[in-house]
């Protein structure tokens, strides 16, 4: 049985799970002695007295508290894993587009092969993200890690991994995500020879659903389709080296045991999986696009409503049947800041240069949009319905410009000619004075 197999429904949703028959307490989360001897635990994902709807925390039932620790070390592991405040380049308004990651030959793990893109906000303050890439050859060993600065999104492009989290275990493969709350062990194992993928590290509120407004009850992501894992563990007392992210650094300290010990939890703040290709997509009927919010599957919020820290979108396979409308994505300039991403296939607004595994960014009122080919084919298409197929790109967009770190901007894989894909658009031609007369 893989370790997919056993996994429970809806976002959020408040969980009980035992690996051990009898594991859980019942009817009360810390009772005076907790069943074989177990230490109950609160992992708090929010403040104690953050609103009920917004409150998230899980009890944890584990075969040693982890407290007993000794001293995080500065750790010089994963070196190109960065952190905001991204200070290292001065904010540039220039687009940046990047060829696709190369995997790497040398035996690199999940965490040694984040290499950080752009960022922004500051993870003192809990705003902002970290945007990176992975790109590795070997499944994590005697290595765990967690992040105290945010939760990581993790969008697989190639390759499918298995996480084992403090919570349970699941695969994620391309065309699904992952959700790693704040603070909780995982790591990363390779099902394939390689790996590759995107990562938001959302330094901000938690990602949740968006409202869905005049849509209705139903839509986009629906909650059922969320997966969490039921309890698993692993007794093992070997080893392994605990990493995490703090405050833009990374500590780490030995544990003589696995930390993925956990042998029953309840609570809504759990890793959970999506599949992407579940998305309910919602788009025009009769002309215009609509902004492509409608693509929202996660939100993380900021203190303005309707202004995101974070929003996850993405484009998916659709029906185009809009009348007398320029179908491709239009033109662009935008208060939020645009980070995109390519998981399969093309998408319509760039004929080539965006590849599966490549990435692109906007920022705050830098000009985008359909480059000159894509352009001249959507005003010239037939406007029969037609069916975008087999493709799926995605969007970090943030109230944030994201600042590009220099391993980013001077990579060998960088695009320094993107500019030119918006070169040689014709000036519109109005009608002279002897046209009209
Ligand atoms: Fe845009």
């Amino acid at each position: 049985m893989g370790a997919s197999d056993n996994m429970m429904t809806g976002f959020a949703n408040h969980f009980a799970t035992q690996a051990v028959p009898g594991a859980l307490p019942v009817g009360c989360n810390s009772p005076q002695r907790v069943p074989f001897g177990l230490y109950a635990e609160q992992l708090s994902g929010t403040a104690f007295t953050a609103p009920r709807a917004e409150n998230r925390r899980s009890w944890l039932y584990r075969l040693r508290p982890t407290a007993q620790h000794g001293a995080y070390r500065p750790w010089q592991g994963a070196g190109q894993f960065r952190s905001a405040p991204f200070t290292d380049l001065p904010p540039s308004p220039n687009r940046l587009r990047w060829n696709p990651l190369p995997i790497p030959t040398d035996p690199t793990d999940f965490l040694d092969g984040l290499v950080t893109y752009c960022g922004n906000g500051d993870v003192a303050a809990g705003v902002g993200q970290g945007v990176h890439l992975y790109a590795c050859n070997h499944s994590m060993h005697d290595r765990a890690f967690f992040n105290a600065d945010g939760e990581m999104l993790i969008v697989p492009q190639e390759g499918a991994i298995r996480m084992i989290t403090e919570l349970g275990r699941f695969d994620v493969a391309p065309l699904q995500i992952a959700l790693i709350p704040r603070g909780l062990r995982f790591r990363v194992e390779l099902l394939e020879p390689t790996a590759r993928g995107y990562v938001c590290e959302n330094y901000g509120a938690a990602f949740r659903l968006p409202d869905l407004g005049p849509i209705g009850s139903n839509g986009l992501a629906n909650p059922r389709d969320f997966e969490t894992p039921v309890a698993w563990f692993e007794d093992v007392d070997a080893p392994v080296d605990l990493i995490q992210k703090f405050q833009g650094q990374l500590w780490s300290t030995r544990l003589p045991h696995s930390p993925f010990d956990v042998v029953a939890w309840h609570g809504n703040l759990a890793p959970c999986r999506y599949d992407l290709r579940r998305f309910n997509t919602i788009n025009t009927v009769s002309y215009d696009h609509p902004d492509p919010s409608i693509f929202t599957v996660l939100t993380s919020p900021s203190d303005t409503p309707g202004t995101a820290n974070c929003d996850f979108v993405i484009f998916p396979p659709r029906w185009m049947v809009a009348e007398d409308t320029f179908r491709p994505p239009w033109f662009h300039r935008n208060v939020m800041s645009e980070f995109m991403g390519l998981i399969t296939g093309a998408y319509d607004a760039k004929a080539g240069g965006f590849a599966p595994g490549g990435a692109s960014l906007h920022n705050q009122m830098a000009s985008h949009g359909p480059d000159r080919a894509s352009y001249e084919a959507g005003i010239i298409a037939a406007l029969a319905p037609h069916k975008i197929e087999a493709t799926m790109a995605f969007m970090f967009e943030s109230r944030l410009p994201f600042s590009p770190t220099s391993f980013a901007a001077q990579a060998p894989f960088a695009q320094p000619d993107y500019d030119q894909c918006w070169d040689g658009f014709r000036k519109a031609q109005l009608p002279t004075d002897k046209d009209a007369a």
